[in-house]
């Protein structure tokens, strides 16, 4: 498709000039892809939520290359500063009081007065936004309530021709979206991700708590995002199964059991067990199971320690009907 270009710096000045100019970027993140508009332009935020189908009370990220530009959009504190020192760029976002002649888009931030900023560490997520010298909206670039993309052509499933262009860098390494800590009251996770609450408890030297996302807990959710079934292939997922039943895709993790033969074994999110090999292999692996050929999916237990507890989030939510 035209509007997939492969990375160079031709593209990257090209991407920015559309970004000024309003349009939609697909882009590589080391989380996931995002889909990219001027946060200062409503008209272009809200092209964004149009082309997702997203709700419009759910905020987005803003994405900068360099600390020293939220200087204007977020009021910071110690512990944002800690965070961010040790954590930037990575796949971290901070919500963080939004300042009141901030001119990040009001729809950007969904009329709240918080903003959620990142500082992404993919090289060409970097050199995008340092081009294009402007805050950047970004949710991942999927359809509303659908797997996050880790790969071009995922984007091109999920949005195709809704992009005005997609940059393709290649797999996002870590494939599980930031990890969202609001630090409007005491420190608290919002949505597990690619950074753990271990790596989060290391740098703050006190223990931190994950705003329990159960199914049941979802509508009194802080951050709107979480409020929905999301992350869900089109077929029925299964989780902590121990082996498929008769018609289903089976993903597992971890070395393949002895002694048990029958166990039907599609793909495996790491056969060596490793968790950020699993998180990486997720969302791709759920879309290529997502087959009408198969009537559900079922996946192996997920250790519910360091990435795994991101990747049992994503999980929970995608076995929601
Ligand atoms: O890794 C990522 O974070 C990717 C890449 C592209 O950066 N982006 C991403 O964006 O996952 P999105 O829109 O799919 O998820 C943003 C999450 C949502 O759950 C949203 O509700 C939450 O962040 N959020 C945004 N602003 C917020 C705010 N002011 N307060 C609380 N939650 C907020
Ligand atoms: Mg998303």
């Amino acid at each position: 498709m035209s509007n997939v270009v492969p990375v160079d710096d031709a593209a990257i000045l090209r991407a920015a000039a559309l970004l000024r100019d309003g349009k939609l970027v697909a882009f590589p993140t080391e989380t996931v892809y995002g889909l990219g508009a001027d946060a200062t332009n409503g008209t272009a935020v809200a092209a964004i939520y149009a082309a997702k189908g997203r709700p419009s009370f759910n905020p987005l990220i803003i994405h900068v290359a360099d600390s020293r530009v939220l200087d204007d959009l977020v009021i910071w504190s110690d512990v944002a500063q800690l965070l961010a020192s040790s954590l930037w760029p990575g796949p971290l976002t901070l919500i963080l009081p939004r300042k009141k002649d901030s001119p990040i888009s009001l729809l950007a931030s969904a009329g709240l007065d918080t903003l959620a900023v990142r500082i992404p560490s993919h090289p060409v997520a970097q050199k995008l936004l340092r081009a294009v010298n402007l805050p950047i909206a970004a949710p991942s670039a999927n359809a509303s309530g659908r797997l996050s993309p880790t790969a071009p052509v995922h984007v091109v499933d999920s949005l195709g021709d809704k992009v005005d262009m997609i940059l393709a860098g290649g797999r996002s390494q870590i494939g599980i979206e930031s990890t969202v800590v609001s630090l409007i009251d005491t420190p608290r996770i919002l949505r597990p991700g690619g950074v753990t609450q271990e790596q989060l408890e290391r740098v703050l030297g006190y223990k931190i708590s994950l705003f329990e996302s159960s199914v049941d807990t979802l509508s009194a959710h802080p951050s709107p995002g979480m409020l929905e079934s999301h992350y869900a292939p089109r077929l029925p997922v299964r989780l902590n199964a121990e082996r498929a039943k008769d018609g289903e895709a089976y993903l597992a993790f971890g070395p393949r059991l002895t002694g048990t033969p029958t166990i039907s074994c599609h793909l495996n999110l790491s056969p060596t067990g490793d968790l950020n090999e699993a998180a990486a292999n997720l969302f791709a692996m759920l879309r290529e199971l997502d087959n009408p050929s198969y009537i559900g999916i079922a996946v192996a237990p997920i250790p519910n320690v360091a990435l795994g507890v991101a990747i049992n989030d994503r999980l929970r939510r995608a076995a929601v009907r």
